[in-house]
């Protein structure tokens, strides 16, 4: 997609025109795919409304700068993504949580990519309402299960994206993706 950035004054060619309607429709639409509840990704989404970043249909990720225990958010497609890089212990957890204790029963083999268990990359929007979960900063509360909290209504995920507290009713999502080497991703 082809988007001209907005730009000030008077006297535009009717292409800068059409490009401010076409840039306003991109987040506009980022905005509500997150829904009403997220509190802060929209805001920084539209201050930041680089076009070709918008419109870019996939991402690549170095997951070199990720010690263990510790994840980062990157934006794909308006939607921030959680790539977390998993300890030993966390990954053996998710691996070993029986299935008839998950609310949406999924195995973590089925979450994550073959040879690369230590790392998780899910949609960061909760399956509720949409907010944004906390747990990808070292400051913020990731529930009881480890992976990520809810606070907008106090859901909770473990450390493979599944649903292990409610009101949410699904796992977060998981978005395309593959590894090009042992410390790159593309994203879409
Ligand atoms: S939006 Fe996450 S718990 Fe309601």
């Amino acid at each position: 997609m082809s988007v001209t950035a907005p730009t000030h004054g008077s006297g535009h060619p009717h292409g800068v025109d059409q490009g401010k309607r076409d840039f306003l429709k991109l987040v506009t639409g980022s905005a509500a795919v997150i829904g009403v509840g997220a509190i802060a990704w929209p805001l920084i989404d539209s201050m930041n409304p680089s076009a070709d970043v918008l419109a870019l249909s996939s991402v690549e990720v170095d997951l070199t700068p990720v010690p263990e225990g510790q994840g980062i958010t990157v934006a794909w497609r308006g939607k921030p993504i959680f790539v977390r890089h998993r300890t030993a212990k966390e990954t053996k957890e998710a691996e070993d949580v029986k299935l008839s204790e998950l609310i949406e029963p999924q195995p973590d083999s089925d979450r994550v990519k073959p040879g690369h268990s230590q790392w998780i990359v899910v949609i960061g929007i909760c399956t509720h309402l949409g907010c944004i979960p906390l747990g990808n900063k070292p400051t913020d509360p990731r529930g009881d299960w480890g992976g990520w909290f809810c606070p907008c209504h106090g859901s909770q995920y473990d450390t493979s994206g599944r649903v292990r507290h409610g009101p949410a009713p699904l796992n977060l999502y998981l978005p395309p993706y593959a590894f090009e080497s042992d410390s790159k991703i593309k994203i879409g």
